[in-house]
């Protein structure tokens, strides 16, 4: 490793390489995650973000390279034992299950444990950082909004009492208010301590977060660097970030 930080990070992907049948998707994909620190994976459609949330969380098998969390390689086990280990994920279109209540699915985020009265208090300690939820713990969660339902998923990922919170285009399909919201939960989840790694095609959002981005591109990080150096630099945006006038 030619540029080891001092303190090992929280989440480390050393040199994946993911295939679907005969197509590769990750080349050579290495990345990092301090513990603490929001973390933004950029790209354009099928550039491999969800498939690195897969890679992670357990879902699809790299064909090489290794997946380390807080030290320990973690590529290879069931998707159950990574939760175990402490990353939870906010999935691609929430994936939350539609007909059970919104407290059903909350419960969901526990189902690694067996500690209810622990439970119970967790879910109390969610739905004060949720209290929209609280009005709706016996509402179908396929009725929800669109943005209620994200936080239904966020929610549902704090139940298993993560150290590191994996989000798939988190403000995805959102009205503007929803994706204010939404950003400012994923500041307060992190200043409670808990670390995040976040997929996002929206680039003027995620960098207004983050701590650190990588730029995904067909499979290939083609860029690094905190969110001030890529958006101060003209080449950078209109290269990898689709040159937003707004950034
Ligand atoms: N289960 C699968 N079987 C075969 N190919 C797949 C599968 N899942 C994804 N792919 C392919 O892998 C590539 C990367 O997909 P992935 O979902 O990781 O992209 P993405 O960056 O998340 O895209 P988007 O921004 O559209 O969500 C795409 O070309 C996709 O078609
Ligand atoms: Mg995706």
């Amino acid at each position: 490793m030619d540029h080891q930080a001092p303190e090992a990070p929280l989440l480390q992907l050393d040199r994946l390489n993911s295939y679907y049948g005969p197509v590769q998707v990750h080349f050579d994909l290495s990345l990092s995650v301090p513990a603490g620190q929001i973390v933004c994976l950029l790209g354009g459609n099928a550039s491999g973000k969800s498939t690195t949330m897969k890679a992670i969380l357990g879902l699809t098998r790299p064909h090489s390279g290794t997946v380390r969390f807080a030290g320990q390689p973690i590529t290879g086990l069931p998707t159950p034992e990574i939760v175990r280990r402490g990353i939870s994920s906010v999935p691609e279109a929430r994936r939350l299950f539609p007909a059970m209540t919104v407290q059903e699915n909350l419960l969901m985020g526990a189902y690694i444990r067996s500690d209810a009265r622990a439970i119970g208090q967790d879910l109390d300690r969610v739905l004060e950082r949720f209290p929209r939820l609280r009005e709706r713990l016996r509402q179908r969660a396929g009725t929800l909004s669109g943005g209620e339902q994200q936080m239904v998923a966020m929610a549902r990922a704090l139940m298993g009492r993560p150290r590191l919170i994996c989000m798939d285009e988190p403000t995805m399909g959102l009205s503007p208010l929803f994706v204010e919201r939404v950003l400012d939960l994923i500041q307060e989840i992190n200043r409670d301590g808990v670390s995040v790694f976040m997929v996002e095609q929206n680039a003027s959002l995620a960098l207004r977060i983050a701590h650190f981005a990588y730029v995904l591109q067909s499979g290939l990080i083609v860029l690094s660097g905190p969110p001030g150096r890529m958006l101060s630099d003209a080449r950078i945006r209109d290269a990898y970030l689709g040159g937003e006038p707004g950034l």
